[in-house]
């Protein structure tokens, strides 16, 4: 049978470990593929990385059109990252009748409804399971293993860098730009390393996976987001004393109102098996009403284990290659005209418990004042800590865990907490989450 000729946009971390997995693995791959598999045609600026690589028999050039626009090459592999030139050459690689193997999120979640149609028009597959944890197989999972299943809720670390950096600076005491530093020159880091301090990175890896469970369209604006560069090192040691480890979480649940999507630091029980996951390990944890809880854990950034899923991908691709395409497994899971627009709930609507600390003076009814305006929004406390002052301070630390209220309530009752002359400063909140 004729080679699957592959088309590679870029010779970066996720490149060059593609290049090298294929090159390596290349017999066990074509045995499981049923074709060899041959890198024919490379965009890169740099042509030494490709032959550093191995890659010396394939073509290359420094304008991806050429690539793209090429009738020799049977699937692109994009993995340039960015969402403007990286869907034009998408976009066209589609119209020219290719199949289509990305590791870029962004790219998906906010274009993948019209990547996804142009597909689907088109007969080609666009696969993306190196977007979502990196070498996790959690699409697959998701969308093929659990296909039985109401998925009730998800919950996972699905950002290798914000990971690594909350492990190394909490638990060793290093300083986030050195950490950070650190992730960069391992690969772990987007172009734009605000993209994983802030949370964006991880919504954009909810927002796909939320979709593959409820069978929405990808609705990356609705998701919530709040990165980790507000956790401080106090916040760590306090929520360890009540029996929680703070973990930077994505989590999508069905509710009889609609769904809630938020990427946000959470609290969770140290008993949990996701509040044990460290450095630029990722897991994410799936609730089916038919199978209970399921829990898939591996490295979520790096060159290799990204390969890993990359590959998958492209191997799949070339198996389904000659299917129909409407026996094809469906990019969001559920069949294209099947899926329902079903809302994505504003924060305010969302019920969590909470982690509150506050700054107040150490003396008699404060307290009362604060429990008062809780109680008047419904609002039950369920753990309480308080710190002596520290050493010429009169002011002390307030720790405590609410049970579950609606995030617009806790809000108002923050609002005038803060209000209170013997309060100082702001309120520092954090969902808690049981993940039971
Ligand atoms: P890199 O920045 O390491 O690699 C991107 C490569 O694309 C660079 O070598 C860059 O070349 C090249 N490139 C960009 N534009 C062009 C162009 N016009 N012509 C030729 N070459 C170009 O990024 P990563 O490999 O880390 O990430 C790639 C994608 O994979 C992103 O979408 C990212 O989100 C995703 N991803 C990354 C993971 C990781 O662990 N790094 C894990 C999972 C997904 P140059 O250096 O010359 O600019
Ligand atoms: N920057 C991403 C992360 C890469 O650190 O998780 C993997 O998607």
């Amino acid at each position: 049978m004729e080679p699957v000729r592959v088309g590679l946009l870029g010779l970066g971390t996720v490149g060059q470990g593609t290049a090298t997995v294929l090159l390596r693995n290349a017999e066990e791959i074509t045995r499981r593929a049923g074709r060899d598999i041959y890198v024919d045609f490379v965009a890169t600026r740099d042509a030494a990385k490709a032959k550093a690589l191995g890659l010396t028999a394939a073509r290359l050039t420094d304008n991806a059109w050429d690539v793209v626009d090429d009738p020799a090459v049977d699937m692109v592999v994009e993995l340039f990252g960015g969402d403007t030139l990286a869907k034009e050459l998408l976009v066209k690689a589609i119209a020219n009748g290719k199949h289509v193997v990305t590791a870029n999120k962004a790219l998906i979640a906010l274009h993948g409804n019209e990547i996804f149609a142009a597909a689907e028009a088109k007969g080609v597959m666009v696969a993306f399971e190196a977007g979502v944890a990196g070498g996790i197989p959690v699409i697959k999972a998701l969308r093929e293993g659990l296909s039985a299943n109401r998925i009730e809720w998800l919950a996972g670390i699905i950002n290798g860098t914000g990971n690594f950096i909350l492990t190394e600076m909490l638990q060793k005491s290093r300083d986030f730009a050195d950490v950070l530093a650190e992730a960069q020159a391992l690969g772990y880091a987007e172009a734009d390393p605000t993209f994983d301090v802030e949370g964006i990175d991880a919504a954009h890896k909810l927002t796909i996976l939320s979709s593959i469970a409820y069978g929405t369209p990808l609705q990356f604006k609705q998701t919530y987001t709040e990165g980790i560069s507000r956790i401080t090192a106090e916040d760590v040691a306090y929520a360890g004393e009540l029996g929680y480890n703070i973990k930077h979480l994505g989590l999508a649940r069905r509710t009889a109102k609609g769904i809630e999507q938020r990427v946000h630091p959470t609290l969770i029980p140290q008993r949990c098996l996701i509040a044990n996951v460290h450095g630029v390990m990722n897991a994410v944890q799936v609730q089916g009403d038919a199978v209970g809880p399921t829990l898939y854990y591996g490295p979520g950034a790096g060159a290799e284990p990204t390969a890993s899923a990359v590959i998958a991908d492209i191997v799949d691709v070339v198996r389904a290659m000659t299917a129909d395409p409407n026996n094809r497994v469906p990019h969001l899971a559920f069949q294209p005209s099947k899926l329902t627009n079903t809302q994505v709930l504003p924060i305010e609507e969302v019920e969590t418990a909470f982690y509150l600390r506050m700054k107040v003076a150490d003396r008699p009814g404060v307290l009362a004042d604060i429990t008062r305006i809780l109680g008047e929004r419904d609002i039950s406390i369920e753990a309480f800590l308080q710190k002596e002052p520290a050493k010429d301070e009169s002011d002390v630390d307030i720790i405590m865990l609410t049970q579950r209220v609606r995030e617009g309530n806790m809000n108002e009752a923050i609002g005038q907490i803060e209000q209170l002359a013997a309060v100082a400063g702001e309120v520092t909140r954090i969902r808690v989450e049981a993940l039971a």
